[in-house]
């Protein structure tokens, strides 16, 4: 599997498609959407618009290196090329792929309390079924069997972050995973943004005025040059009543991956209050 030349046909100025240099792995509602767009408030940054899946899914793979240039969006020289796949991070055979690409390449990784990121999945699947008319079964059906938090459901198996951060750190030093957490993204974008600058060598651009609290969404909304936007109706959604009780159990149950998680990162995250 031979990468075709990094660079597509470009045009005179030299703006041409490039392999990224940087990718979003994951976790899949961890706030990839808000990360991709509010790194693309740097001038120096092109993302790509859509999840790409191409090291994850085989009809994809199969196409090779000039069909995953051909998704990603035209840069000029000096800019960074940045698509994001939040399958990416829990599936298996994706770490040595990408490292097949790029040994070297920088890797971002936004993660959120477990416990929030099933409930924003399970809720995630309820809208998907509601467009198809389909019906869910109740939360408490799926997250649990027997009465034991059930380990089976891909929602609660994606946040068992240390297996599937085991995976990557096969492939990559720590050094060239960088974590965002996602929580702070959401209460205070601005710093974490100033470490994905700081982590990507980007020069400071991005700066606190692009970002404003928006008071209807109860989200902070993007500001570039003047226009003013806030994510998609479908980020920020109100996830299921779950019962006190419910809640509880997952707590209690994420509480030893999780600190797994931290020992593995050598860092810890406000995830278990
Ligand atoms: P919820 O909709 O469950 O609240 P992803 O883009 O990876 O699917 O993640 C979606 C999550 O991003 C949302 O989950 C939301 O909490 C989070 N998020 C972070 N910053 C946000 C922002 N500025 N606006 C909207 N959602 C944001």
């Amino acid at each position: 599997f031979v990468p075709t030349p990094a660079a597509a046909t470009g045009d005179a100025e030299g703006a041409s498609r490039r392999l990224p240099q940087t990718i979003i792995i994951g976790v899949r509602k961890g706030g990839t959407r808000a990360l991709i767009e509010m790194l693309g408030l740097h001038g120096d940054v092109a993302a790509a618009e859509n999840e790409v899946h191409f090291f994850d899914w085989e009809n994809h793979f199969e196409k090779g290196f000039s069909w995953y240039v051909s998704q990603m969006p035209f840069s000029y020289p000096g800019q960074i090329t940045v698509e994001k796949t939040p399958a990416y991070f829990t599936s298996g055979k994706v770490p040595g792929r990408v490292h097949r690409m790029n040994p070297h390449i920088k890797l971002l990784l936004i993660l959120r309390d477990p416990t929030e990121r099933v409930l924003s999945d399970y809720t995630q699947v309820f809208y998907n079924r509601l467009q198809r008319r389909k019906q869910l079964q109740p939360i408490e059906s799926v997250l649990l069997r027997d009465g034991e938090i059930n380990l089976d459901y891909k929602a609660v198996n994606r946040s068992l972050y240390y297996v599937h951060m085991q995976n990557w750190l096969r492939f990559f030093p720590p050094e060239r995973i960088h974590i965002v957490d996602g929580d702070r993204l959401i209460r205070d974008p601005f710093p974490e943004m100033e470490r994905v600058e700081q982590f990507l060598s980007l020069s400071p651009q991005i700066n606190a005025s692009n970002f404003y609290f928006n008071k209807t969404k109860g989200f902070y909304c993007l500001r570039d040059h003047g226009r003013e936007r806030c994510l998609h109706d479908s980020k920020g959604r109100a996830h299921p009543q779950v019962s006190a009780a419910l809640r509880d159990k997952l707590y209690r149950f994420f509480h030893e991956p999780n600190k797994k998680f931290f020992e593995l990162v050598g860092r810890t995250f406000d995830w278990n209050e």
